[in-house]
């Protein structure tokens, strides 16, 4: 497996990313909703980064089986995501692919009140965008490759990996 992309790099442009959402956010109701399960480092990490209260929370999406890159029925369970209303919502996910996923999203939380909502990705996959939507925060390009690590799988593995790597195809 090669690295794509150190821990080092990772965290230092979490931090940046945190100063940027703190710029924008403060003396607003921010909530961080994550997309389970790709986005949870990067939920846990920017959550505890912001120096501005937040609230956390989770919705499920999905659609990838196995190393498929090609986007399948999206399966949607908000049964975990708290209440919105009112609230200025960053929806964050570990990469922004054929854009399938964040836009399906954006649409959902739209009609549940909430006052903002925004997007925010640690990867964006150049050259691969089918829907266009432009996230607010992006912490990476990077090239058409299948990445895991940092909450992305193959398979459901490796998504441990502090780091991100590209996964070869033996
Ligand atoms: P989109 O809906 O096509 O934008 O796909 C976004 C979702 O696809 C992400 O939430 C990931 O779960 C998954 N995905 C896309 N590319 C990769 C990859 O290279 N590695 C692992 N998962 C990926
Ligand atoms: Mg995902």
């Amino acid at each position: 497996m090669e690295i794509l992309i150190t821990q080092q790099q990772i965290q230092s442009r979490v931090a940046e990313l945190a100063r940027q959402i703190e710029a924008d956010y403060t003396g607003r109701p921010l909530s961080l909703i994550g997309v389970m399960t790709g986005s949870l480092m990067l939920l846990a990490d920017l959550a505890r980064s912001i120096q501005i209260p937040s609230r956390v929370g989770v919705i499920q999406a999905g659609s990838y089986r196995g190393a498929t890159t090609v986007s399948g029925t999206l399966l949607i369970n908000d049964s975990f995501l708290p209440d919105v209303a009112g609230r200025d919502v960053i929806i964050l996910d570990d990469i922004l692919d054929t854009g399938h996923t964040l836009s399906s999203l954006r649409d959902l939380i739209s009609k549940l009140g909430p006052n903002s909502i925004t997007t925010g990705v640690l990867l964006r996959k150049i050259g691969r965008q089918i829907i266009p939507i432009e996230p607010d925060y992006t912490g990476f390009e990077i090239p058409n490759r299948f990445v895991i690590g940092y909450g992305l799988d193959y398979n459901d593995d490796y998504r441990h990996l502090p780091h991100i790597g590209v996964l070869h195809e033996s």
